[in-house]
């Protein structure tokens, strides 16, 4: 057995990390897959699945709400899965209110936070608010539901280990020394009724309130104000993530392609994995021109009979790919002698298509497992 396929057996959690566009959730939703054959009831948490995937798996329509997919669809890829497959579409404005009522210590406060207009920039447009929340939802599903696997598809991050640093970030900017100090007159009002009046007080506070409005800057206070106290329970619950993502229950998969600048990334967060102590257990090069032997010359074209145009450009595609093909497996090397000879690289190879159902899935994880089909 490969050991991605004793990975998708031992393991609770698998985070498919990469750079963008690669084919993480590809992956993610074939591994999953290949794991709800086996007998297993898996949820894939994804993020932005491509629509034709999204609408082939059933799971278009709202966010948060774990779907199973159905045996029709099964069916009609001709599977028949001895486990169960779920599927997730990660709403991040959703996962925030959830965190937001389970850590708010009253009702007031927690209908302050939800109502803030800050609140709702912050909660979507924060940057690795994502990356945190996928973390968030990822732990709960994993304390409070009975799969026995959790497939993570990260979503496409600017900086390679957003989503692991993003707890702390996230804390930072709500925990932040400067926003505070500008405030501390309205905050030490305390309450969140406090007249604008109190803001005036400082004279930094009074000149931002020209340019940004003071409507806005108050209601940055009144949301660092309804947050305060939030804060510790935040900072526990980024520490249990945390845990459980260096857990011997999770496993880390790095998904990547063969381009230059796929495969600098890739290395890149292999190293940062590493300084971590995350330990990764295998990758993927998705997307590959795979060697191929016995292309024809010229001479065996016209020797079989070929005419002698066509002899010339089926010779000359043939060598065409070749040059791929070889690029490709160069960036394989150099990705495989970064990783070491204790994580293997898988490969992928391109497809004609794009890969939207079941079946494509299916297909990607004979390359994957090799025992699929
Ligand atoms: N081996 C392949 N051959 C052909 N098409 C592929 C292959 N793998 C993935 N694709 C297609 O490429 C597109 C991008 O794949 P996918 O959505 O899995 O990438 P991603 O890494 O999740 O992207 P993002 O970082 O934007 O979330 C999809 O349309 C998918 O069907
Ligand atoms: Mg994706």
């Amino acid at each position: 057995m490969s050991q991605l396929g004793k990975l998708l057996g031992e393991r609770r959690v698998l985070v498919c990390v990469g750079p963008g566009g690669v084919g993480k959730t590809t992956c993610s939703a074939a591994m999953g897959l290949r794991a709800a054959m086996d007998g297993k009831k898996v949820l894939v948490l994804t993020i932005d699945p491509a629509r034709r995937l999204a609408n082939s798996l059933g799971i278009s329509a709202i966010g948060n709400t774990e779907t199973r997919i159905t045996d029709a669809s099964f069916r009609s890829a001709r599977l028949s899965p001895k486990g169960q497959l779920w599927a997730m579409t990660l709403d991040m404005k959703l996962v925030w209110d959830d965190l937001v009522r389970r850590h708010a210590p009253s009702e007031k406060r927690r209908d302050q936070i939800l109502g803030n207009r800050l609140y709702r920039q912050l909660s979507t447009k924060l940057a690795g608010s994502l990356e945190y929340m996928a973390m968030e939802k990822l732990f709960e599903l994993a304390q409070s539901r009975d799969y026995d696997l959790l497939v993570l598809d990260t979503p496409p991050t600017v900086h390679a280990l957003d989503f692991l640093e993003a707890p702390n970030r996230l804390l930072d900017v709500l925990d932040n020394d400067a926003a505070r100090w500008l405030l501390t007159p309205a905050l030490a009002a305390g309450e969140i009724g406090l007249k604008f009046g109190s803001l005036g007080a400082s004279y930094v506070a009074r000149t931002l309130a020209k340019f940004t409005g003071a409507q806005l800057l108050q209601e940055l206070a009144q949301f660092l104000v309804a947050f305060r106290g939030m804060y510790e329970g935040f900072k526990e619950r980024a520490t249990l993530v945390k845990a459980l993502l260096e857990s011997e229950q999770t496993g880390f998969v790095l998904v990547t392609s063969p381009q230059t600048l796929a495969v600098d990334e890739a290395i890149f967060f292999a190293r940062a994995l590493r300084e971590e102590q995350i330990p990764m257990q295998a990758a993927i090069m998705n997307r590959v021109y795979p060697q191929q032997t016995g292309a024809p010359s010229v001479a065996t074209l016209r020797a079989a009979g070929v005419e002698e145009t066509l002899a010339q450009t089926l010779a000359q595609t043939a060598q065409d790919y070749a040059l791929l093909a070889r690029a490709d497996h160069a960036a394989q090397l150099r990705l495989a002698s970064v990783l070491g000879p204790e994580i293997p690289l898988h490969s992928i190879p391109r497809f004609v298509r794009d890969v939207h159902d079941l079946r494509g899935l299916w297909e990607v994880n004979e390359h994957l497992f090799g025992d699929s089909a």
